[in-house]
């Protein structure tokens, strides 16, 4: 096992990711991390592992730098922006330059050049990339996150969006995260494969504010709203065109049912299952006590 370089660090996932990897034990072959992170500052603790700083994906210099001498990345996909192909491909670029071997990539299911989830044409696009960079890969197409959900209620207690009666399997990060620790650590086990990455039952969002209601003891529901309806009631958000759209848009994929995927990746890559919504919800209640308060 060589070096194996994580990004994202500062995150949910990657943040994971690093604290698997320094807690797996094999004395034969000892895991060597390097963390690249926008703010070391920001690292709660790295300890015996070696953090350095980067300015991000788009800066291909500043990445070739910090990935020399690395074996493996992982690739956490960068936070939403209207350039993000560009600095996706320019991480790519940056690890092939410095002769790192492998990428695992974290994608996002469904990802295609004509997904109704307009982020989701972000991932094809890197995917496409990676494939054709000459490096091993493996990509990774996560659900939405368990964790997305509570943060999806409104102060009404309501879950607002276009996503009609679609179905999706909505998977914890923590699940996630094992399952790159697991293909990171794997050899060449998965290379060249895409793998989606989800929980174990696709709820309609009506099922999900249902399970949220229970798990919080308040009254959420469900309120489908129309595409155009989805527009207007994120226009006063401020937020740039690209950015509400992929907002809109990750409803109406559920509605056009391009999330309704349930896979056994979790299975397969851990030998167990992944943790269901009502699970997740009850084991992470700092993600749900807001509610409570309202
Ligand atoms: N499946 C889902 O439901 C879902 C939902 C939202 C987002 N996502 C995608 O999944 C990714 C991982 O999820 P997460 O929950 O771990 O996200 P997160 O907690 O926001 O963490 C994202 C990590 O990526 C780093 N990062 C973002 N953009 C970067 C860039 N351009 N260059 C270098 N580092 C960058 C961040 O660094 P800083 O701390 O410096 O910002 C942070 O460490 C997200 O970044 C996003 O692309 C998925």
């Amino acid at each position: 096992m060589g070096v194996i370089a994580v990004t994202g660090a500062t995150g949910q996932v990657g943040r994971r990711v690093a604290e698997r990897l320094a807690g797996t034990r094999d004395d034969a072959q000892p895991v060597v991390q390097r963390l690249l992170v926008r703010d070391p500052k920001a690292m709660a603790s790295a300890a015996g592992r070696e953090v350095v700083g980067v300015q991000g994906y788009a800066d291909t210099e500043g990445m070739r730098a910090a990935l020399e001498g690395a074996d493996d990345l992982f690739l956490v996909s960068g936070r939403e922006s209207a350039d993000r192909v560009a600095e996706h491909r320019a991480a790519i670029d940056a690890a092939v330059a410095a002769g790192v071997r492998r990428v695992v990539y974290l994608s996002f299911l469904g990802a295609a050049p004509d997904a109704t989830f307009t982020f989701a044409r972000d991932h094809w696009a890197t995917e496409q990339h990676l494939a054709a960079s000459g490096l091993r890969w493996t990509a990774l197409r996560d659900s939405l996150y368990h964790a997305a959900w509570p943060a999806f209620v409104g102060d009404d207690l309501t879950i607002r969006g276009p996503a009609g009666d679609g179905r999706v399997a909505s998977v914890g990060h923590g699940d996630v995260s094992d399952v790159v620790v697991g293909v990171l650590l794997a050899g060449d086990a998965y290379d060249g494969q895409v793998l989606d990455v989800t929980g174990p039952t696709a709820l309609t969002v009506a099922e999900v504010a249902d399970t949220v209601g229970r798990v919080t003891g308040r009254p959420v529901r469900y309120a489908p709203e129309s595409l155009d309806e989805a527009y207007a009631s994120r226009a006063g958000y401020g937020a740039p065109d690209w950015e509400v759209t992929g907002w809109v848009t990750s409803y109406a994929a559920i509605a056009a049912g391009e999330l309704d995927v349930v896979s056994d990746t979790v299975e397969r890559v851990m030998g167990r299952p992944p943790q269901d919504l009502e699970t997740w919800l009850r084991a992470h209640p700092e993600t749900w006590r807001h509610l409570v308060r309202r």
